[in-house]
């Protein structure tokens, strides 16, 4: 009998929802939210409503792309957190309600594990592997010894890399989210152009919050001899933070695999979209002679195709939840 998954995303700014039949992914649609970039961030109260408006419309597309009815969804799944209550609540809700309606199991995701499983939608990572997760919300480096089997081996102590991507971008003048505004004004800039402290963090954790601040009491010593400094030094500040971002994660990633004995290595989140992020990642794995994975554009940034991937696993191994589950705001993996 085949199982097919009906996975619903709403853990921050995006509306997604997917259906996947035996693991592979029948459609997979995502409604953003324009409403955001004014306020030069996530408006988690803003969000939630815009969920509360997106999400029946984006499940019935998503149906109709499948070309399923809704008596054929085997499972109905939701992301449980770690994320924004009020925006996970939406998803939360509808699922229960989809799952009461249609007499069919609920299946709770940690949104964490889902980015790590957004890599077997194409491809078909090795066990035991270790992936960097990078994203707006969290920094984490994993190991990963099964579908379901995790060990979350180093994290960021404070901001997220794409956190310190968004910041960094703020104080450039860049409107939110300013990561993949980095990404793109890095190309026409100098890497070298300007150098920025590390941090020294012990064993195989991050932090990014020195960072932020180190670029702002720069910037402000700067534009004090030159109001213009940013506008004029724009593609280079980028160029420059990027590759700062980039070296202290990647030597953090070096270091796990190394320790660890690890020879295949993935990259997850929204902030592996990056282009210089990829094309070092997979440098680093050419010069070590590691595997390297990295999703399909879609899959690293939030949607409902990875949530319906740890769901799939899920239901193979009967792990099911009860109606009483409620969303979390934290959920470690
Ligand atoms: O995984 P994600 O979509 O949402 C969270 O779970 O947080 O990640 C969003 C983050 C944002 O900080 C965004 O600026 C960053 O990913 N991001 C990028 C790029 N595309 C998205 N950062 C750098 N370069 C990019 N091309
Ligand atoms: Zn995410």
């Amino acid at each position: 009998m085949s199982i097919t998954i009906l996975a619903i995303e709403s853990s921050c700014d995006d509306t997604s929802a997917a259906v996947c039949k035996d693991a592979k992914i029948l459609a997979n649609l995502i409604a953003g939210q324009k409403v955001h970039e004014l306020w030069g961030g996530v408006v988690p109260e803003l969000a939630s409503r815009a969920h509360q408006l997106n999400i029946v419309p984006v499940v019935d597309a998503a149906i109709k792309q499948a070309g399923i009815t809704k008596e054929e969804i085997s499972a109905v799944a939701f992301t449980r957190g770690p994320g924004l209550i009020g925006s996970l609540l939406v998803g939360v809700s509808f699922a229960k309600a989809f799952a009461l309606a249609l007499n069919i199991p609920l299946i709770e995701v940690n949104h964490m594990q889902a980015h790590i499983l957004a890599h077997f939608i194409d491809s078909q990572p090795e066990f035991p592997f270790i992936c960097l997760t990078v994203s707006g919300g969290h920094t984490q480096i994993v190991l990963v010894k099964d579908y379901l089997d995790t060990e979350v081996i180093g994290e960021t102590l404070d901001d997220a890399a794409g956190e310190a991507f968004d910041k960094c971008a703020k104080l450039f003048g860049l409107p939110y989210p300013g990561g993949p505004l980095i990404d793109k004004h890095a190309k026409t800039g100098d890497a070298q152009a300007f150098h920025f402290p590390e941090p020294q963090i012990p064993e195989l954790n991050f932090s990014f919050s020195g960072l932020k601040t180190s670029v702002l009491y720069f910037l402000q010593k700067e534009q004090r001899k030159n109001p213009q400094f940013v506008a004029e030094n724009r593609d280079n500040l980028c160029a420059s933070i990027q590759r700062t971002i980039i070296d202290i994660l990647l030597k953090k990633l070096e270091k796990a695999c190394k320790e660890r004995g690890i020879t295949q290595i993935a990259l997850a989140g929204g902030v592996s979209a990056n282009s210089e992020l990829r094309r070092r990642f997979n440098e680093l794995g050419e010069k070590n002679g590691w595997k390297t994975y990295i999703p399909k554009f879609e899959y690293c940034t939030d949607n409902a195709a990875m949530i319906a991937m740890v769901a799939h696993y899920k239901y193979l191994k009967g792990e099911f939840t009860s109606q009483d589950c409620e969303p979390l705001a934290r959920y470690h993996l």
